[in-house]
């Protein structure tokens, strides 16, 4: 029993270690922290596309980082769960609808990958890295051509950076 609270406290103590370390990095990239800045409300963060769940996600997600900093990759359910329960145990506070609009936003709009026959525009944005112009050339052309059948398809859309798509490459599904 003593070695199990031991062990816990020192997860604790990691856990605040890497919010001290976070908050650190916020800081030395000049970003102005989250606490400092305007309501949470009055912020688009228009890199995350619209939907429900997403004004739940930027009050519940944002009182350590900035949502849209993290949301990098894309993970399926079961990832996204992990997640989320991760960040309940760093203390992130919510209801579980709450916990469980979030996750469904985030299955969503951030899945593990990208459909680019299907995807919308904004998802192929957040998605793939891609521009609004780029992601807008993308679904133009599968209007006109039908749907990809491979990343060399895709490639062939006019004006579309080769190199993010070759980065992102795991990400796609046809
Ligand atoms: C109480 C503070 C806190 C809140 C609130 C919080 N996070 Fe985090 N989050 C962290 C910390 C600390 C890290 C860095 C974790 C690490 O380095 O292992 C992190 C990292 C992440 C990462 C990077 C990947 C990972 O697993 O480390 C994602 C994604 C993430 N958070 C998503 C969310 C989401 C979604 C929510 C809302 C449900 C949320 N966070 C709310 C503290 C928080």
């Amino acid at each position: 029993m003593k070695h199990d609270a031991t062990a816990l406290a020192s997860v604790t103590w990691m856990h605040l270690a890497k919010i001290a370390v976070l908050g650190a990095t916020l800081w030395s990239a000049s970003v102005v922290p989250v606490y400092a800045q305007q309501p949470v409300q009055q912020q688009q963060y228009s890199e995350l596309p619209a939907g429900e769940g997403k004004d739940t996600l930027i009050r519940v997600c944002s009182k350590c980082h900035s949502p849209d900093n993290v949301i990098a990759n894309g993970q399926d359910r079961e990832g996204w769960e992990n997640t989320i329960t991760k960040m309940a145990g760093f203390g992130a506070v919510g209801t579980d609808d709450e916990f469980t609009a979030i996750l469904d936003y985030l299955v969503k709009n951030f899945p593990a990958t990208i459909n680019v026959n299907k995807a919308a525009a904004a998802q192929l944005e957040s998605g793939l890295g891609l521009s609004t112009a780029e992601a807008e050339g993308v679904i133009q052309y599968r209007e006109k051509n039908g749907d990809f059948k491979s990343i060399d398809d895709l490639k062939k859309v006019p004006d579309l950076d080769a190199k993010k798509l070759d980065a992102k490459k795991a990400r796609l599904a046809f």
